[in-house]
């Protein structure tokens, strides 16, 4: 499987299931100086799901959630979340999206920021690995606000865990799917991180955790 066979918004195969993209992101290239971080990046996230974001380091995880929460600017590209082409924000229209969106950072309380309970809410979280307690929260909140989860985990348990989706920042691209999709994809990186020691350890956990 190569790059040319992604379907629209990087994904390998169409996880869409009829629900609406509550992130969809364009053709997006960031870039400081003359270092092109992300180019030509599509990625879409469908409402409800919980998306790992993974990458080697300096390959632009942390830029990519910035940029989609508007503390960097993508130099090209279309960024919109739940509808909203954030270029376009202004005035009500903003202040609507911020109360159905939340953003935590390192370290925070995860949902301390959402006040208003929505039923869309794309809170995007930087974190190693996820504690027992933030899983079940994640689970609660998924099931009855349909909300929708962009993380950067380097934690192989975490994401067979809890993850729908695995979204790989891959040559300056996102390329998005489940990890069995992502087991079959022909890209050195991938192989290595799902097929490595750890990536091996953690597959087995999910499959013993699952038997018994
Ligand atoms: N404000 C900035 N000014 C200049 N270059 C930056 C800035 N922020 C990030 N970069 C560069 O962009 C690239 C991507 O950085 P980023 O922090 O997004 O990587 P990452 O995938 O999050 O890495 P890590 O896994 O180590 O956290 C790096 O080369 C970094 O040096
Ligand atoms: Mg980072």
């Amino acid at each position: 499987m190569t790059t040319e066979t992604l379907l629209e918004g990087g994904q390998i195969a169409d996880h869409s299931d009829g629900r609406e993209a509550v992130l969809k992101l364009r053709g997006v290239r960031t870039q400081f100086g003359s270092q092109v971080v992300h180019n030509h990046l599509d990625f879409d996230m469908f409402r409800g799901e919980i998306v790992g974001l993974v990458g080697g380091s300096g390959t632009g995880k942390s830029v990519l959630l910035r940029t989609i929460i508007g503390l960097n600017q993508a130099r090209r590209g279309k960024i919109e979340v739940l509808g909203i082409d954030t270029r376009s924000l202004h005035g009500k229209t903003e202040r609507d999206l911020q109360s159905r969106t939340g953003v935590q950072f390192q370290d925070g309380a995860l949902f301390s920021s959402l006040t208003v309970a929505e039923n869309i809410i794309v809170p995007i979280r930087e974190h190693a690995a996820l504690d027992e307690e933030m899983m079940r929260a994640i689970a609660a909140l998924r099931q009855n606000l349909g909300l929708s989860v962009l993380m950067v985990t380097h934690d192989l348990d975490s994401l067979y865990a809890v993850c729908d989706r695995v979204a790989v920042l891959l040559d300056k691209r996102v390329v998005a799917g489940t990890i069995d999709e992502l087991l079959a994809y022909d890209h050195p990186w991938v192989q290595e991180y799902f097929r490595g020691p750890r990536g091996r350890a953690a597959a087995r956990q999910e499959s013993n955790g699952s038997n018994g």
